[in-house]
């Protein structure tokens, strides 16, 4: 079945997902359902590998969870096949090995639905072939159930949300967009009652981007007042939210198709970068008193807004940039001279420059979900796509233009 439906603000929500019923597993009870039926997109160069660890796997008892006996021994994922665009390196898999083993620490999820990254496309045109094939599946966003708790603070059935950082996706070579996942406890928390599974996927990288740029790094308290470049992007707009939880004035740069977009969210001042150079309308603007902080959410490498930024940022504020992505050996040297080696003496600026880079943090996941629960922060869902459709919803990330989280349904029956 397909429907068409208008989602939050006007977005199509796309659902491809042939509707199945409910099964035990659904339920989070015993049994797990087979592996689902193989699709049109096999990469079959895959399952042979894959196939050698059958017998081993096939013994695999979750040992403080006799009900999960059932885990299968091969899933479906989509695996990176060497170093490129998703189009042409993403190849769906029906037989990745399910991790067999979890180190101290770990726990085995069912994962229901993934949410993409620009970080997830980035990695796989950046990292080398040899690297990007030993990874099971390709992504790092993910909401779920826990099927094997291992001892830690998460039972079997646990409903969680959560994420694999890159360097923990390259060394345990576990991704999202896999029916299982093995990953450690400290990047989980419950889901949250009032959101859904889809809705929950994008919370860790986007959102706890969002509130460790402004916690940790901007250290933004009440009253202070915060800038957004690229208020529309799902880091930005979480961030929006976070600042307003915590008390403080926002003001946000996206193009004026997105202002009714960021002032829902709770924007005070909109600028639309479309229309002259921002550092332009923001030194005109004089804001009084300086922004505390600026959050850089777009990964923009030209160097400008920080150069010019004490025209608009405060003495003692924060410049916190989600870290500088583009092309070109001159402009990444531009961007260094400019921000890190150029003294004042010859131009260079006053202002403290800091580099984001987020980190599973327990406490800090706990404190989002808190948020979510409290409606201080809602869900930010662009788009949902099914399984198979995987390379349509990178079609879309790569767009650049989605407002909010793209989502991949692994359990099509999830909402
Ligand atoms: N360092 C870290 O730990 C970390 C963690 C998470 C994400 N990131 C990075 O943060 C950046 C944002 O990621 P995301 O997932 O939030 O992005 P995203 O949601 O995919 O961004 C899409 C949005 O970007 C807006 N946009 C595009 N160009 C813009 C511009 N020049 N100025 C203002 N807005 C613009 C678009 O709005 P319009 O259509 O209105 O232009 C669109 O709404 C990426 O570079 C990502 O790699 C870093």
């Amino acid at each position: 079945m397909i429907t068409i439906s208008i989602h939050h603000r006007s977005h199509l929500y796309l659902d491809m997902c042939p509707k199945r019923a409910a099964t035990p597993f659904d339920a989070t009870t015993a049994a797990e359902p087979k592996p689902a039926a193989p699709s049109a997109h096999v990469a079959t160069e895959l399952e042979s590998s894959a196939s050698a660890s059958r017998t081993e796997l096939s013994s695999f008892v979750a040992p403080a969870n006799k009900e999960y006996t059932d885990i299968p021994a091969t899933q479906r994922t989509w695996r990176i096949t060497g170093s490129g665009e998703p189009a042409k390196v993403l190849k769906l898999s029906n037989d990745t090995p399910v991790s067999s083993k979890l180190k101290k620490g770990e726990v085995l999820v069912r994962v229901q639905a993934a949410a993409l990254n620009p970080v997830g496309y980035t990695l796989m045109d950046l990292l080398p072939g040899f690297v990007l094939r030993r990874i099971h599946a390709a992504e790092y966003d993910l909401a779920g159930v826990v099927v094997n708790g291992n001892d830690t603070a998460f039972k079997t059935g646990d409903e969680v949300f959560g994420w694999i950082p890159p360097n923990q996706f390259i060394s345990n070579n576990q991704g999202a967009l896999a029916e299982y996942t093995r990953l450690p406890a400290e990047n989980l928390a419950h889901r949250p009652s009032n959101v859904s599974v889809t809705q929950a996927s994008g919370f860790s990288v986007a959102g706890l981007a969002a509130y460790q740029a402004l916690t940790d790094i901007g250290r933004l308290k009440a009253g202070q007042a915060l800038f957004i470049n690229g208020g529309s992007t799902a880091v930005g707009s979480f961030a929006i939210m976070i600042a307003k939880a915590l008390g403080a004035r926002v003001a946000v740069s996206a193009s004026s198709r997105n202002e009714a977009y960021v002032r829902e969210l709770g924007a005070d001042e909109f600028f639309d970068y479309t229309k002259s150079p921002l550092h332009e309308q923001l030194a005109a603007a004089n804001p009084t008193p300086k922004y505390d902080v600026f959050l850089e959410a777009t990964g923009a490498l030209d160097p400008t807004l920080f150069v010019k930024s004490p025209a608009y940022l405060a003495r003692r504020g924060v410049f916190v940039s989600v870290g500088p992505q583009g092309s070109g050996l001159g402009n990444y040297a531009s961007f260094a001279w400019n921000v890190f080696l150029r003294p004042s003496f010859m131009g260079g600026t006053n202002r403290k420059w800091k580099l984001l880079s987020v980190k599973p943090d327990s406490e800090d996941s706990l404190e989002f979900a808190r948020m979510v629960e409290e409606g201080k922060i809602r869900p930010l869902v662009d788009s949902v796509f099914a399984f198979e459709d995987t390379l349509k919803a990178y079609e879309r990330l790569m767009s650049k233009r989605a407002t909010g989280k793209v989502v991949v349904k692994v359990d099509p029956a999830v909402e």
